[in-house]
């Protein structure tokens, strides 16, 4: 017992079998028979054995850890990726650390460069500015952000798609002055979205104003200072519509809306973009456009896997899911009653 605890040559001994074979049991339990396995596990209840990780990672040259750096750990968008990401390493045995860059450069090199003197497996991202990824010299997949070239993995959703299926949705209720509410323009997600929203006006028939409201960040309080912002415009110059980047500048929209007496959809039709939880759970069920959330973080963490086997049959892989168009009561045209 090198500092007192017991170690892997103590488990051995009280279970009559070699080193390796406890090795085997905590790491490849499928090379060793139920008998042998049992026996190894009584020994290791009964000595109080920990396996010493630090020291297995420093033989092993990385752990068995990745991490997941995520832009705002308070938009439930990542969460449920994370959740995808945390069930496929669970499959594999590994363990995910999390960790919230809140939109700051600085902060995300700095989670970077600790993530790669802890020698972790990999890391799954979501960039604040994808053009300025550090080499890491480990593998790396950008999450819900596309890879430039095809000398990296990344899984998102055809965002300009995304926001041409937004858009066209409030030009067919009627809308013909739009507002896009969403920044900083540096977010390629941010970007691609308008994009698509341009698209959609470009090739309606008929004439149409859309309007940019950029925000500073992608959070509810942004959207409630968007709102803010267009419910103080003239009733002539106001948008009868909005698409949202995200689903929480639309909630905080929503919020400014509400709070200034006006109806949505009947005086601003409001669109997000996610389909987190509380857009069907807010006060005005929300239409957004959906992002298979889990989907993204499964199929992430399975690529950032095969990659770190290095087994050299790894091909990079940029995949792009189809979104979907969720239409509730924040944009329905009510009826009319005959
Ligand atoms: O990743 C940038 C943004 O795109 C996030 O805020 C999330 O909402 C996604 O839609």
């Amino acid at each position: 017992m090198a500092d007192g605890a017991p170690g892997m040559k103590d488990v051995a001994a009280v279970a009559g079998v070699s080193i390796g074979t406890v090795s085997n049991v905590l790491n490849r339990p499928q090379l060793v028979s139920e008998a042998t396995r049992q026996r190894v596990r009584e020994a290791i209840v009964e000595l109080g054995f920990v396996r010493n990780e630090t020291a297995r990672q420093l033989r092993a040259g990385s752990s068995r850890t990745i991490a997941y750096v995520v832009m705002d750990a308070a938009n439930p968008f990542f969460n449920d990726v994370a959740r995808g990401v945390e069930e496929a390493a669970r499959a594999e045995g590994v363990a995910v650390y999390l960790c919230n860059s809140n939109q700051d450069v600085v902060r995300e090199r700095e989670y970077l460069e600790r993530l790669r003197e802890q020698r972790v497996q990999g890391v799954l991202i979501t960039p604040i500015d994808p053009t300025g990824m550090p080499s890491l010299g480990m593998p790396v997949v950008l999450v819900d952000c596309h890879a430039v070239d095809d000398t990296q993995c990344s899984v998102a959703v055809d965002d300009v798609l995304g926001g041409e299926l937004a858009v066209t949705h409030l030009l067919e209720t009627g809308h013909e002055r739009i507002a896009f509410v969403g920044g900083p323009t540096t977010v390629q997600q941010v970007s691609d979205r308008y994009q698509g929203a341009r698209q959609a006006t470009a090739v309606w028939p008929r004439s149409t104003e859309l309007m940019r409201l950029e925000t500073e960040a992608l959070t509810v309080a942004e959207g409630r200072r968007a709102g803010e912002r267009l419910v103080g415009l003239p009733a002539s110059q106001r948008p009868t519509a909005a698409f949202c980047a995200n689903d929480l500048l639309a909630l905080g929209l929503l919020q400014a809306m509400t709070r200034q007496g006006l109806s949505v959809p009947a005086d601003l039709a409001v669109v997000g973009y996610d389909d987190i939880e509380f857009a069907e759970a807010a006060a005005v069920p929300l239409t957004s456009v959906r992002q298979p959330r889990e989907l993204l973080g499964r199929t992430a963490a399975r690529l950032l896997f095969e990659e770190a086997a290095d087994d050299g049959t790894h091909v990079h892989q940029q995949v792009r899911f189809r979104p979907e168009l969720v239409v509730r009561a924040s944009t329905r045209v009510p009826r009319r009653v005959s």
